[in-house]
């Protein structure tokens, strides 16, 4: 191979590396550990069939960066797997102790969270606060508890906007109106939804937006419950003040923005007729109460956090929550695992199931 190309798949080799290994606290990451997984990483480059000498670094990275990528890839598991020195810190049990520790003083149970996106978002905060290891983090936590906080802000990470993917909100105004019509044939006089993980209310007021709308097209009157749950405490005290920056009503179209805000120092302040039939409550959905008789309940975007065994069971407990015929709103890229016979697909596009009764299976 040509010497010059070869110091060039060299340098972007140790650049890509550099960069992949700049959240990896999970492992060891150690002057010895990187030069090892720098040399495999370049021995397996060898094996390809590189460019002759007047490739430009551009026309290399094109090419190559997928190859070198993998091998990159490849190396950092290979080395972290069986490093070149005795193990001074076991990762593994070092993340499982931080994960005890949690529990122990937080109560929060993220044992079946996905690993991967929890040593991500914690990998975060060990870079802001410059500590080098889980070891020390835990002590870290020890010295400044108020860093739980902030630790739980990353992990849940709460973005949200009012009427997210604004194509679903069009098929929930159909479900809503289609929702009245049964309580009226029925003569049940109320509806309770549940937004569960509902971040800041956004979510929850869009969902008392729409039904408002919902109410004054088919000239219905009933009582309704929103109740809004989520496990962020700095989310809750947002939600309960329902104030606003203009980017999260982006998606409400003016007339609704004058109906149902006041827009007070450039944001917007969600009015009282909305507030009222929003209760913001406190609920952890891997071992809290869940409320009962529910009409609806939209949980999106949250089951992304959860492994497939938390999941199946949080089905379960929905599918109980919910009144025979209720239905379920999940998050556009998230599955239903759960055997069938618990719901029935209604409209795969905006992920909303119907509750099916022991009689439907
Ligand atoms: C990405 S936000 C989704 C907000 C909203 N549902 C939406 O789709 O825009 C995920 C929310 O789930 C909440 N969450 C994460 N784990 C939870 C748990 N165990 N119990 C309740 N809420 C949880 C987070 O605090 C966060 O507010």
């Amino acid at each position: 191979m040509d010497a010059q190309v070869l110091t060039l798949v060299q340098e972007i080799t140790d650049q890509l590396l550099r960069q992949s290994l700049s959240l990896r606290y999970d492992i060891c990451t150690c002057p010895e550990c990187k030069d090892s997984m720098l040399k495999l990483a370049i021995n397996g480059l060898l094996g390809l069939n590189l460019p002759l000498a007047d490739t430009t670094p551009e026309k290399v990275k094109e090419t190559y960066a997928r190859d070198i990528n993998r091998l990159v890839i490849h190396a950092i598991d290979r080395v972290s797997d069986r490093p070149p020195h005795p193990v001074h810190e076991d990762k593994k049990k070092e993340f499982k102790r931080l994960m005890q520790r949690i529990y122990a003083e937080r109560g929060l149970d993220l044992r079946n969270y996905h690993t991967e996106l929890l040593k991500r978002r914690i990998a975060l905060r060990l870079q802001k606060n410059d500590v080098p290891s889980y070891a020390e983090y835990i002590k870290f936590l020890g010295r400044k508890p108020q860093e739980y906080d902030k630790l739980f802000e990353t992990l849940c990470i709460n973005v949200s906007e009012f009427l997210r993917d604004p194509p679903v909100w069009v098929t929930i105004q159909y479900l809503f109106e289609n929702l009245i019509r049964i309580k009226q044939q029925t003569g049940d006089p109320r509806i309770h939804v549940w937004s569960a993980g509902c971040a800041c209310g956004e979510e929850p007021y869009s969902i008392a937006l729409m039904l408002k709308e919902a109410l004054r097209s088919v000239q219905a009157s009933l009582s309704v419950q929103i109740t809004a749950t989520d496990i962020d405490k700095a989310c809750l005290l947002a939600a309960k003040k329902a104030v606003y920056a203009k980017d999260s009503v982006k998606n409400i179209d003016t007339k609704l923005l004058a109906r149902y805000f006041e827009l007070t120092e450039g944001k917007f302040a969600v009015k009282e007729e909305l507030k009222r039939m929003v209760n913001v409550d406190y609920v952890d959905l891997t071992s809290g109460n869940f409320p009962k008789d529910t009409d609806l309940i939209v949980c999106r975007n949250v089951f992304i956090y959860f492994n497939r065994d938390l999941q199946r069971q949080l089905l379960v407990k929905f599918h109980s929550s919910l009144k025979v015929g209720g239905y379920l709103i999940m998050g556009k890229s998230e599955s239903l695992w759960i055997e069938p016979g618990f719901f029935e697909n209604i409209d795969s596009n905006a992920r909303i199931f119907r509750k099916l009764s022991t009689h439907e299976r």
